[in-house]
């Protein structure tokens, strides 16, 4: 794909030295301040030269470093819990590209900072493409902009309840309870409704652009362009529109947080945008990436060949 250098400098690298896990945990803490201030300027940072040869020598690290960790509770991509806080980063078929998102930006809770770390590189492509969410703001338009931000986001799925089109309910809240789920759904203010073949459709509404968390900045904070389906391309969407009654029905759909429709030239618009802040940087093993999730949104290039991204999310 063609890259684009982002205007912050995302990530920002770090080149260690065939550091060991203990030695890299005591050289996190040592300069600490220095690596927060710059993810707060990079949107994230990548450390090069760590030795990561396994899902426990990574999750060793994450817990050492990080706190809070999240769970992928509500999230829509397939994915595999491995042990405590690490999950897969994503078993989406490997021909296609995911789009960029802003991990759980559709969701009430998500988190601020992700942790990446490549065991097995793809034979080809595969990266974790980043782009940086003030930049994609910046290059909005700015109707648009202001579109969102009055009126807010509506996320619409479909989950089935064992079988069908994407992921079940039960995957995607690591449930089977569905008072556990209904519990799940009135804490975070997410609109439920049970079908008769046992499938739920939730609403979730969403700001679409917020102020960061510590530095106030504002960020294009979405998932518009992954929730719509013409991003799949023309065919499966003309297809999917033969195949379900209202785009309501679809695995997943978006509008405005007043049920105003995006159009199609807005999805395109803002495929458009993104695409040209996205960069993408090749996954080495014994490399830790750190994302701000707020700051920099990410997605994954198709691949080739076996692959293996470990992820762990914390507050
Ligand atoms: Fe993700």
């Amino acid at each position: 794909m063609k890259e684009t250098t982002s205007k912050i400098g995302l990530p920002k690298s770090f080149q260690l030295h065939d550091l060991k896990p203990d030695e890299f945990i005591t050289y996190y803490f040592e300069k600490e301040k220095e690596i927060e201030d710059e993810l707060l300027l990079s949107g994230a940072v990548k450390f090069h030269g760590v030795q990561i040869e396994s899902i426990d020598v990574f999750q060793n690290i994450v817990n050492s470093i990080a706190t809070k960790f999240l769970s992928y509770i509500d999230g829509n991509s397939p994915r595999t819990k491995l042990t405590g806080n690490v999950y897969t980063s994503t078993e989406y078929d490997k021909t296609q590209r995911i789009t960029m998102h802003n991990e759980l930006s559709y969701s009430a809770k998500w988190p601020g900072k992700l942790f990446f770390s490549c065991i097995q590189p793809a034979e080809s492509g595969g990266e974790t493409l980043l782009a940086d969410s003030r930049e994609i703001l910046s290059l909005m338009d700015n109707d648009l902009v202001k579109e969102v931000e009055s009126k807010g986001v509506m996320y619409i799925r479909n989950l089935h309840g064992g079988k069908g089109m994407g992921p079940s309910w039960q995957d995607t809240f690591e449930t089977e309870s569905k008072d556990q789920l209904e519990e799940y759904c009135k804490q975070y203010n997410i609109e439920y409704e049970w079908k008769e073949d046992n499938g739920l459709r939730l609403r979730q509404k969403s700001k679409g652009i917020v102020g960061h968390r510590t530095s106030g900045e504002k960020v294009w904070f979405n998932q518009i362009d992954q929730f719509h389906p013409y991003q799949l391309g023309e065919d499966l969407y003309e297809a999917m529109k033969a195949i379900f009654p209202t785009p309501e029905d679809f695995p997943s759909y978006v509008t405005f947080g007043n049920g105003d429709v995006i159009s199609e030239e807005l999805v395109s618009e803002i495929l458009r945008v993104t695409q040209k802040a996205t960069i993408a940087p090749a996954w080495n093993k014994n490399e830790l990436l750190i994302v701000d999730n707020e700051l920099a949104s990410h997605g994954r290039n198709s691949y080739t060949g076996n692959r293996t991204v470990l992820v762990s999310m914390c507050e």
